[in-house]
């Protein structure tokens, strides 16, 4: 291309591509081109144009000049950028370096993005010049970055293999091993010992009706006992008097046994008899202290057939108690009323912190009192599809958080529910 120029009114100047045949391309402002003159340029005007003209299209040379200068230093300065950018590139051996080269080379204000914002400062006939240098080195230093990033990550890896070689005979780490809930350990310890004196374990819901918590167990509505187990109903009173609750104890266990073996029977009369055990959870709307939780565990025991009488509930009571607190613990029953049972009693033991003498655990009195218990009420006997005329049995309820508390002194019962590790690794 050499620089011909037109002359207008507006006097613009006019870059003409050497081909004559190509359009003439506008320099600067641009304008009407109505007269274009070709010239090789020279120290003499030649003779087609007149002096006014020449000294046009030296100061447009000169013009061109400037801006070719501009794009040719832009196009150095990108070539430099590339070079210094990639030669430091090439040393740089660690993560952290890299990034702080990629931050100061290709990042927001590196001298390259500078390049890309002064494009504008540009003609339009060296922006497209200039601006598609500048890319293909952002793309060339991008491409280069991701490369090394790689190599970087290989050799740190193929480094960490060569040093950090694995020790294949030292010993291995220990695995942390949880535990049994203490609560679940001593429910297993009194099953054990129940299954070794022939007791099946029985489970039953713990969201339960009225009627199989309270009514079915002698329990009318209403009746004073009640004010004994809290309750948390669950409905929203439209079951009218047979509300749902969360069982208050495993009792109703003893209907749901008592009428799955009558039902299976093959002759309605003549049920088979029970000797079962019943854990598990048990919910109270009390207010949690240290000496009361609004859910405890429960092992029910009902024992169901004929002839079965008082002296069978202790004998049984009594061997219990011995194989769960040692052979010579001593014993006692006091009497006591459950809606359920009758006659009804509550079983103590010896204190076994002070041996009886009396102490801050058993309140002076030398006993804890462990479960209670009686002879199922021939109402719940019928209940349960068992007629009272021909059968007889006897029942219990006891807590094995309570026993717990008893032979550790845990002095507050929040403990079991607390999920403190300090208190659970203990056992
Ligand atoms: N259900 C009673 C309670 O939660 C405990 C109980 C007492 C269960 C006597 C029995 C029994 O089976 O015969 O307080």
């Amino acid at each position: 291309m050499f620089v011909g120029i037109s002359g207008s009114r507006k006097r613009s100047i006019w870059v003409v591509p050497r081909d004559a045949k190509a359009p003439p391309v506008p320099f600067g402002t641009g304008g009407f081109c109505f007269a274009t003159c070709h010239c090789e340029g020279g120290d003499r005007p030649p003779e087609a144009i007149s002096l006014h003209w020449w000294g046009l299209l030296r100061q447009a040379e000169a013009l061109l000049a400037m801006t070719r200068l501009l794009e040719a230093r832009m196009l150095d300065k990108l070539n430099e950028i590339e070079r210094t950018a990639l030669e430091s590139l090439n040393a740089i051996k660690d993560q952290a370096v890299l990034e702080a080269w990629r931050v100061a080379n290709v990042g927001r204000s590196s001298p390259l993005m500078l390049v890309f914002s002064e494009l504008g400062k540009l003609s339009k006939e060296e922006r497209p010049v200039v601006g598609a240098a500048a890319n293909r080195v952002k793309a060339a230093l991008e491409s280069a970055l991701t490369e090394r990033a790689e190599a970087i990550k290989a050799a740190a890896l193929a480094k960490s293999l060569e040093e950090d070689e694995l020790d294949v005979t030292l010993p291995g780490r220990g695995v942390h091993l949880g535990r049994l809930h203490p609560s679940t350990q001593q429910l297993r310890r009194v099953l054990d010992i129940l299954a070794d004196m022939g007791f099946q374990v029985y489970t039953s819901r713990e969201v339960e009706t009225d009627e199989m918590n309270f009514q079915l167990l002698n329990f009318p509505p209403h009746h004073p006992a009640r004010d004994m187990l809290d309750t948390f109903f669950v409905d929203a009173g439209e079951r009218g008097d047979n509300p749902i609750l969360l069982r208050t104890h495993t009792s109703p266990g003893q209907i749901h046994a008592m009428r799955d073996a009558s039902r299976a029977a093959m002759n309605p009369d003549s049920p088979p008899p029970i000797r079962i055990a019943l854990p598990g959870m048990c919910f109270r709307y009390e207010q949690i202290t240290a000496r009361s939780e609004i859910q405890f565990n429960q092992v029910e025991g009902l024992v169901v057939g004929e002839n079965i009488t008082f002296a069978d509930l202790k004998g049984t009571l009594i061997d219990f108690a011995r194989r769960m607190f040692g052979q010579n613990v001593r014993t006692r029953f006091r009497a006591s009323y459950f809606p359920f049972t009758e006659p009804s009693a509550e079983m103590d033991v010896e204190c076994f912190v002070c041996g009886g003498v009396g102490c801050q655990v058993c309140k002076n009195s030398g006993w804890l009192e462990i479960l209670g218990c009686g002879m199922v009420h021939p109402v719940v006997l019928q209940n349960g599809g068992y007629d009272p005329e021909r059968y007889s049995g006897f029942a219990w309820g006891m807590g094995p958080e309570r026993q717990l508390m008893l032979r550790y002194r845990i002095d507050d019962i929040r403990y079991f529910w607390g999920n403190d590790l300090r208190f659970l690794e203990q056992f």
